[in-house]
């Protein structure tokens, strides 16, 4: 049996990563994974939000042993309120950590690829490399073939047992 506890962390505005993270959710379930969704909270005023971050009642990542964290891109980079929820981590180190986004344009270099590397670089800062990486294009006619793709491969990953693989990153698209 596997029993390590997995998180789904994401920020959705309009519910697209939400509903990726729903299926990768389902998948990790399936494979007889514990796993909780955790979206982080969206108010009117996202910027006093922000301000107020550390006095917020947020996902708590340190009780999980794999953490996958999701997020829109927005304005050609990571949503800031997924970069402030990363900031405010204390240590996610020993931890396997897995991070993707959604995006509305249809190149990784209008704010997909920018938004994996601050993720990436986030979690360096807090004592992990992350395993795996993936963008899916919202507009993409092969859109539910991207998602089905990366659900497969970080449930793949999630699924293997230690010692856990090299760090990879790879692009959706
Ligand atoms: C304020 C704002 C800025 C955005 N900026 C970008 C962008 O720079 N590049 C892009 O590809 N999509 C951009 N988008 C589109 C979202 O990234 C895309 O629709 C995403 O799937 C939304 O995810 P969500 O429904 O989980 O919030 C932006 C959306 C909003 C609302």
């Amino acid at each position: 049996m596997n029993t390590k506890n997995v998180a789904v962390i994401v920020h959705s505005q309009t519910g697209n990563t939400f509903s990726v993270a729903e299926r990768l959710k389902d998948m990790l379930i399936e494979k007889g994974l514990n796993v909780d969704l955790e979206r982080l909270k969206t108010e009117e005023n996202e910027m006093e939000y922000i301000k107020k971050i550390k006095e917020k009642s947020l996902p708590d990542a340190a009780k999980y042993d794999v953490i996958v964290f999701g997020a829109p891109v927005n304005a050609f980079t990571l949503s800031m309120l997924m970069k402030a929820y990363l900031k405010q981590q204390r240590s996610l180190a020993g931890k396997k950590v897995l991070c993707f986004v959604t995006m509305a344009f249809p190149k990784p270099w209008l704010g997909g690829n920018r938004a994996i590397a601050k993720m990436k670089k986030i979690c360096g800062s807090k004592g992990v490399t992350v395993k795996d990486t993936g963008i899916i294009n919202w507009n993409n006619p092969k859109r539910e073939e991207m998602i089905n793709e990366i659900s497969q491969r970080f449930c793949d990953e999630i699924c293997r047992q230690q010692p856990f693989s090299a760090g990879r990153n790879t692009e959706m698209i």
